[in-house]
């Protein structure tokens, strides 16, 4: 989909799209075009629902008076009460409105005077809710048939313009790689060619390094390499670095994330039904990508690093197994109970990499790491544990500012009894693991994040979406891209 912001009136148009409001007036960006859409509108009046109640919709074939093929009047309720959010709501709600014919859309609305980014924040709902991948399909579907190709925005002042192409158009790109990431399945993407694909940053400035095998030996991975062993595909450790504040030598955020390209469960093998999900195990990596594609493309006036750990787990004749005990690169040994456990195990070599090497002024891992959390929290809430109130106070913020929902639960160091082993110094599961074991697995992590301010974000059943959802149709919904931008803004240099 392809968005450009105009500052000349459009002529003509094939679908031309007009705001109206609760009291049926007619908000468009030029008085031609609100004066033939208020006459097209005065005469359905009575044949219609329609009251201009926001997210209502309606479309018109031949509009008369009007250069074009169809008239979208879409409801705005109250534009002086519309947020940033409801907005991007509104955008969403037109791409879900259009059923294929609509390939090229003009938007003609008339933001209200006080709000210059409204048409940005709808152009980004437009963007997010018109996403669709359709790279393995070699015949479209008839619904499908262009899908909206074109978008122009009449914005007569420019003023969203500069929104848009200085921020929103970047995190709408970070948020669609994410999904397009975890679209790709375990035989398209694996650790190598995700480094390959993550290779698109330093086109936006940023820096890449990939640590194999080899590397991950020489620094004590024994956690992650143990998880790989089982698949012929090598891991990677990548490092992603941004260094946008004015003092390069600043302390940077650390971003970690989760990267299993598949996770078969290895030789605690999962059941077949619903495995093929599990290719979107690296939905926490594909994130931490995607903001950085956000952050750098925006020139985020910050120092961030995004790490990635790449790896399958595969229940092959090398794999590891139940009752292995494996050296972790900080140094404690973990008796390993179920391999599909595995994300624990990645991610405490990752945490304790980037920790130590470094010196994080804040850490934020996001992983598909368990069941348990979807079990509480459901499909909605992404679970948060933080080592750190501050840190767990600003993702709030962050969350309330992206509008990705996330819900602060209990690091206790109760919890660390069940992690004993008899064996070992951890347990990498504890003896009742049906019971809480998103907690148990965060207390796990916590020790890797090596005293820094730590949040773990435990992102399964919210990589995807099972049903259509306002700025997201049903499939991958880089849920964490937005939510890292935002708390990495709270972080950045302040404008002179
Ligand atoms: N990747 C899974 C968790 C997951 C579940 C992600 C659903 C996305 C959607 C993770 O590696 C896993 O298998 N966890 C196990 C751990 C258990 C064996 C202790 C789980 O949650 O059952
Ligand atoms: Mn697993
Ligand atoms: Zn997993």
């Amino acid at each position: 989909m392809n968005i450009t912001f105009v500052e000349n009136a459009p002529q003509t148009a094939d679908v031309l799209v007009a705001g109206v409001t609760a009291e049926g007036c007619v908000a468009a960006t030029t008085a031609s075009l609100e004066d033939a859409a208020q006459a097209v509108l005065s005469r359905l009046a009575q044949n219609t629902r329609f009251k201009g109640a926001a997210n209502d919709l309606i479309e018109i074939a031949a509009p008369e008076g009007l250069g074009a093929e169809r008239l979208c009047l879409i409801g705005l309720g109250d534009p002086t009460t519309l947020d940033s959010h409801a907005w991007e709501r509104l955008g969403g709600t037109l791409a879900a409105a259009c059923d294929g014919t609509e390939t090229s859309l003009t938007i003609a609305i008339a933001p209200p005077a006080g709000n210059p980014s409204a048409l940005a924040d709808f152009a980004m709902g437009l963007r997010l809710r018109g996403y669709r991948h359709d790279r393995f399909r070699t015949t479209p579907r008839e619904d499908d048939a262009g899908a909206i190709k074109t978008v122009t925005v009449h914005d007569p002042d420019g003023s969203a313009r500069d929104t848009w192409e200085s921020n929103h158009a970047h995190i709408a790109a970070g948020v669609v790689w994410a999904r397009d990431l975890f679209a790709e399945p375990a035989n398209c993407l694996w650790p190598e060619t995700f480094v390959q694909e993550a290779t698109a940053l330093e086109a936006f400035g940023v820096t890449l390094e990939a640590h194999g095998p080899d590397e991950l030996r020489a620094m004590g991975a024994g956690a992650m390499l143990a998880v790989a062993q089982g698949s012929i595909n090598e891991p990677r450790l990548a490092v992603l670095r941004w260094n946008g504040a004015d003092d390069k030598n600043e302390a940077p955020l650390v971003f970690v994330g989760k990267g299993m390209t598949f996770d078969s469960g290895g030789l605690s093998l999962k059941p077949a039904k619903g495995m093929e999900e599990m290719k979107g195990d690296m939905a926490g990596a594909a994130a931490v990508t995607g903001a950085m594609r956000a952050l750098a493309g925006r020139k985020a006036r910050v120092n961030v690093v995004g790490i990635l750990g790449l790896a399958e787990n595969m229940p092959g004749a090398n794999a590891y197994r139940p009752g292995d005990v494996v050296k972790t690169m900080a140094g404690w040994t973990v008796e390993v109970i179920d391999t599909d456990a595995e994300g624990r195990m990645v991610l405490a070599d990752a945490l304790w990499f980037a920790a130590r090497k470094f010196k994080p002024r804040l850490m934020v891992d996001l992983a598909t790491l368990t069941y348990a959390i979807m079990a509480g929290l459901g499909l909605i809430y992404t679970g948060m544990y933080a080592t750190d109130d501050a840190l767990a106070d600003e993702l709030v913020a962050a969350s309330a500012a992206s509008g990705e929902k996330l819900w602060r639960m209990p690091l206790d160091e109760d919890y660390e009894a069940n992690l004993g082993s008899e064996i070992a110094d951890l347990r990498q599961i504890a003896p009742d693991s049906e019971f809480a074991d998103c907690a148990h697995a965060a207390q796990f992590l916590s020790r890797f994040a090596d005293q820094r301010p730590w949040a773990h974000l435990d992102i399964a059943g919210n990589e995807m979406a099972y049903d259509d959802k306002p700025l997201c149709p049903k499939g991958p919904t880089g849920v964490g891209v937005r939510l890292l931008d935002a708390l990495a803004r709270d972080h950045e240099t302040v404008a002179d």
